[in-house]
């Protein structure tokens, strides 16, 4: 008998599948469907999350969803614009919405995009925030400088060097989530 797919989560810091990030992750999915996962993408523009502390926010059923969902997943896809050398507000805020019950012990590939040179602080800063909820970011990377220039008109990045670390880190999200599903 065939085993579970594993089940992805894409999680993007800007609203929407139009978005830099929304195509970034759209394209990891894409890698992870080749690959055999079931993947899903939560889209904010149909489905947004209040802000915590928000009134009304403990009861928005759209958040008990969005924490069932996380709860179903094996691994999570994720990709922030910098915003300030650091996460947008809309990635932390969906981070979050989530706790250790969620999404400990779960797999996670960081991304981040850049409207300038690439570098590492939103993915470092992402990488403490996901080991506090005790998630596990392969060590895997990629962050995409000028990103306005980075993809073609289909949605591929344009770049093959990033195009293929892209696949490396998709490739080593899947292998890391079946480790650690199998272990439990
Ligand atoms: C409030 C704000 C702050 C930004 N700060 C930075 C920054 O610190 N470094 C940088 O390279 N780009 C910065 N940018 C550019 C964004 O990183 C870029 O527009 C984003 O990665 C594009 O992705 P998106 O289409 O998903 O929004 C900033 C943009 C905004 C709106």
């Amino acid at each position: 008998m065939g085993e579970t797919p594993l089940r992805i989560m894409g999680l993007s810091g800007s609203y929407g599948k139009s978005s830099k990030n929304g195509m970034l992750v759209d394209l990891a999915l894409k890698k992870a469907s080749e690959l055999g996962a079931d993947v899903m993408f939560w889209d904010l523009t149909e489905q947004p999350l209040p802000l915590v502390g928000a009134e009304g926010c403990w009861s928005d059923p759209i958040t008990k969803k969005f924490q069932e969902e996380a709860s179903n997943c094996d691994g999570f896809l994720v990709s922030s614009p910098e915003y300030h050398g650091t996460m947008s507000g809309v990635m932390k805020n969906t981070f979050d919405w989530v706790y250790e019950k969620h999404v400990g012990g779960k797999v996670f590939g960081l991304m981040a995009t850049l409207g300038g040179m690439e570098n590492s602080n939103t993915l470092n800063h992402m990488r403490i925030m996901v080991r506090w909820l005790h998630g596990i970011a392969v060590t895997q990377q990629l962050a995409i400088g000028h990103v306005k220039e980075a993809f073609d008109e289909d949605g591929n990045l344009v770049n093959e060097d990033s195009n293929q670390r892209l696949q490396t880190l998709v490739e080593s999200v899947l292998d890391t989530a079946r480790i650690y599903r199998n272990s439990q």
